[in-house]
């Protein structure tokens, strides 16, 4: 088996992230290096458990591992606690130990309830990141960040919690379907615009191969995507500095997919419009050439995301900014390209410009959004 592996160091806590095409099955043998017992829970949704679970948990048992399968209904919506909660039930009810371990096999929203399960279950039980989808391989499996959505916002309530490996099989985007991936692309993308000139025009290269789901160009892509995303995590685990940056197109993204309701767009398409928008911000306030937001612009139509701003309405969005969870003493703060590789967070912006810039994106085509 050939498999990458990208080093998340932090102390104790540090763990593999192992990549690699048709592996899945590998883990079983994996897990015995890891320091559980041997019971286990995979957490998946039905889909997801027919299509790769069930085959999970046959090479587990097969290595002697007791394995319990919970399935969660797929979706957003069931993010909650309500979905924790049935963890719980199962867990408590098969007598779950200290030392018995959780495996998330899905997608974000998967990697996110099960790690949160996982990270307030007797205070804590080992678990494992089976990420999916291409937002989970590149961006939410890795980090730490478990919760769930209250009816008053999205990811209120959560924990850092890192898990103990992660293990990416590239093989299941084959079933991942097409607008998934693409979405995915918008936090590969931000990976080059915050860190790394070299993969942006890798990206730039190569998106049709990524698209078409080529072997090499997958894993390539997703282990660069977790190197960076383990550097910045590494330095700064708890987002007081450094860590902020992977926020890069999420202010602005975050508001187009609030006033929208969340039922519009996937995550990764409103992050390429929030990106394509802050670079517009960073050139209209003199941080960077207009060459920058352009680029940006480019790739992301080029793979198939959108970049203008629906038609919603410029002053909706300016209070939905206003109102962002990660608003500081009444200012937004913004992470802005100075470059393609590099990017600066400031609280200075001016309300004028940003209107004016928010309006500049938007457009009134509604063929285009
Ligand atoms: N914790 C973090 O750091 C972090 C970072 C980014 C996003 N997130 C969270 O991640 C969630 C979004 O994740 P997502 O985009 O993966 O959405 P998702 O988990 O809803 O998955 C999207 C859809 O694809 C399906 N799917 C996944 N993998 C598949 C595969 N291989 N084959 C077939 N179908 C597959 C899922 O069943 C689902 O229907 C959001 O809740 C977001 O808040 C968390």
């Amino acid at each position: 088996m050939d498999i990458r592996r990208v080093r998340v160091e932090l102390g104790q806590r540090s763990y593999d992230i192992c990549i690699g095409h048709s592996i899945l099955s590998g883990l079983a043998r994996h897990v015995k290096s890891l320091p559980v017992g041997r019971k286990g829970a995979i957490i998946t949704n039905p889909s997801l458990n027919k299509l790769y679970g069930e085959s999970l948990s046959r090479h587990l048992s097969g290595e002697g591992y007791g394995i319990t399968t919970i399935e969660l209904p797929a979706g957003e919506k069931y993010k909650t606690l309500k979905s924790v909660s049935r963890i719980y039930d199962t867990l408590a009810g098969e007598r779950f130990e200290r030392s018995s371990f959780i495996i998330a096999l899905g997608g974000g929203v998967i990697g996110d309830i099960a790690g949160f399960a996982a990270a307030t279950y007797l205070r804590g039980i080992p678990y494992i990141q089976v990420p999916t989808s291409l937002v989970a391989q590149v961006d939410s499996s890795v980090g730490g960040k478990t919760g769930v959505d209250h009816a008053l916002g999205k990811n209120l309530i959560g924990a850092f919690y890192q898990p103990l490996l992660v293990w990416i099989d590239v093989g299941v985007l084959k079933t991942l379907p097409g607008r998934e991936l693409i979405a995915g692309m918008g936090e590969v993308v931000k990976y080059g615009v915050i860190a790394d000139e070299q993969f942006f025009k890798y990206i730039m290269e190569s998106y049709r191969d990524i698209l078409s789901l080529d072997k090499e160009t997958l894993i390539h892509t997703v282990a660069r995507s977790c190197e960076i995303k383990a550097m910045i995590v590494s330095s700064d685990e708890r987002e007081s500095g450094l860590r902020a940056i992977l926020n890069f197109g999420h202010t602005i993204g975050h508001a187009v997919e609030t006033a929208t309701g969340y039922r519009k767009y996937r995550h990764g398409e409103a992050v390429a419009m929030g990106m394509v928008a802050a670079a517009r911000l960073a050139v209209n306030m003199g941080l960077c050439r207009n060459d920058v937001a352009e680029v940006i612009d480019r790739l992301c139509r080029s793979i198939g995301l959108k970049t203008a701003l629906p038609s919603v309405n410029t002053s909706e969005l300016m209070d939905i900014l206003r109102r962002d969870k990660k608003v500081v003493n009444e200012k937004i703060r913004f992470v802005l390209p100075v470059r393609i590789g590099e990017v600066t967070i400031t609280e200075n912006v001016d309300n004028d410009v940003l209107q004016e810039t928010l309006q500049l994106c938007y457009t009134h085509d509604k063929s285009e959004n």
